[in-house]
C-alpha cells in the first residue's frame, strides 16, 4: 500500500514535470524563432495599447523669444515636432510669467497629453503645476527650473547653471591672472539661470578680482548694450572685464565699449554664456574672448521623455544637457558647425 502510493506520487511528480518542460520554450530563449512568435505577438498587443509620437499632444509654454538662445530653442521644439509627427500646441509669453500661467491652464483645458515649460523666473508656479497634476497632466519642465516640490513635475530636461558659472569664474581667472575690476550683466531677475550663474560665478572667481557693479540686462542685446553704458559712464577705463550672463547681452555690451572708445576683448575682457553662432564670430573678430555653452537644441530629448511619460515609463527627476566651453583660437573651424 504504501508502495504503491510512493509510485503515484513519483508519477505526478514526473507528470508535472513533463508538463513544465513542454511550457518552457514558448516562454523562452531569443534564439529560438519559434518560441519568440508568442512574446512578439503579446508585445504587439502592448504596443497598440501604448501611444507613439503620431499619437501624442503635447503644450509648450515657451516662455519668449529674448535671445539668440531662445529662437534656436524654439525652432528645435517645433522642427522636432514636425520631425515626429506629434502634434504640438504652441505658446510664446513674451517673458511674462501670467502669460505661460495662462497657456498651461489652456493646455490643461484642451486636455493634452503632456506640458513642456520653461519657466520665465523660479517662484510663483505652485497653484497651476497643482492644476496640472489634478487634470493628469504631467509637467516636463524643460531648460529652466522652478522652485516647488518635487511632486509637481516629472522632470526637468536643461543645463545646470551653477556649473556654467563655475566655469566662466574659471575662465575670468584665467584671463586676470593677477585680479582686476569687473562688472556683470545679470540675466532675467528671479530666473534660475540668473540666480544660479550668479552663485555659481562667485564661487570660483578668484577673491583679487573685484566685482564692481552687477545689474540685470534681462538677456537682450539691448538692455545688455544700455546697461554696459550705464557702467562705462560710471567706471569708465576702470573696467577690466565684463562677465555677462549669455551672449546677447555681452553683444550688445561690445557695441556700447565700441563706442565708448574702448576695445572689447583687450582693454575690457568678456566672458559670456550660450556659445550662440553670434558669439562665435565675435570671438572670430577678438572682441569676446570666452562662450561658455548652453544647449537649447533639447527638441529630442524633450519628445523621448515626453512619450515616455505619456505611457507611464519612468524617467529621471533631471536629464542633464553635455555641454562645453569655446575659445577664439578655434572659432572660425568651429562656427560652421554650429546649429544655433
Ligand atoms: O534659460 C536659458 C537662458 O535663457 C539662455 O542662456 C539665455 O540666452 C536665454 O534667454
Amino acid at each position: 500500500m504504501k508502495g504503491s502510493k510512493i509510485l503515484l506520487v513519483a508519477v505526478i511528480v514526473v507528470l508535472l514535470a513533463a508538463m513544465v518542460g513542454c511550457a518552457a520554450p514558448a516562454a523562452a530563449p531569443a534564439s529560438d524563432s519559434t518560441a519568440q512568435q508568442p512574446a512578439a505577438d503579446t508585445q504587439a498587443s502592448d504596443t497598440q495599447a501604448q501611444k507613439t509620437y503620431k499619437d501624442l499632444v503635447v503644450g509648450y509654454a515657451q516662455l519668449g523669444a529674448e535671445s539668440e538662445w531662445r529662437t534656436a530653442n524654439t525652432a528645435s521644439i517645433k522642427e522636432t515636432a514636425d520631425e515626429l509627427g506629434v502634434t504640438l500646441k504652441f505658446s510664446d509669453a513674451q517673458q511674462k510669467q501670467e502669460n505661460q500661467i495662462k497657456a498651461i491652464r489652456s493646455f490643461i483645458a484642451q486636455g493634452v497629453d503632456v506640458i513642456g515649460v520653461p519657466p520665465v523666473v523660479e517662484t510663483g508656479w505652485e497653484t497651476v503645476f497643482r492644476e496640472a497634476q489634478d487634470a493628469g497632466i504631467p509637467i516636463i519642465l524643460v531648460d529652466r527650473r522652478a522652485d516647488v516640490p518635487e511632486d509637481l513635475y516629472v522632470s526637468y530636461l536643461g543645463s545646470d547653471f551653477v556649473e556654467e558659472g563655475r566655469k566662466a569664474g574659471n575662465e575670468m581667472n584665467k584671463l586676470l591672472p593677477d585680479g582686476g575690476k569687473i562688472v556683470e550683466l545679470v540675466g532675467t531677475v528671479g530666473s534660475a539661470p540668473a540666480n544660479d550663474r550668479y552663485s555659481g560665478f562667485r564661487e570660483t572667481v578668484n577673491s583679487n578680482i573685484e566685482i564692481l557693479d552687477s545689474q540685470s540686462g534681462d538677456f537682450t542685446r539691448a538692455k545688455g548694450k544700455e546697461v554696459m553704458e550705464a557702467f562705462l559712464k560710471k567706471y569708465g577705463d576702470e573696467i577690466q572685464g565684463l562677465y555677462a550672463h549669455n551672449d546677447d547681452m555681452a553683444l550688445g555690451a561690445i557695441q556700447a565699449i565700441e563706442e565708448y572708445g574702448l576695445k572689447p576683448g583687450e582693454d575690457i575682457k568678456i566672458v559670456s554664456i550660450d556659445a550662440v553662432r553670434g558669439a562665435f564670430q565675435a570671438m572670430i573678430d577678438g572682441t569676446l574672448n570666452v562662450t561658455v555653452e548652453c544647449n537649447p537644441l533639447l527638441g529630442p530629448q524633450f519628445y523621448d521623455l515626453a512619450l515616455k511619460v505619456a505611457n507611464g515609463e519612468e524617467v529621471p527627476k533631471w536629464l542633464p544637457s553635455a555641454e562645453s566651453v569655446y575659445y577664439p583660437d578655434n572659432a572660425e573651424e568651429v562656427l560652421p558647425t554650429r546649429q544655433y
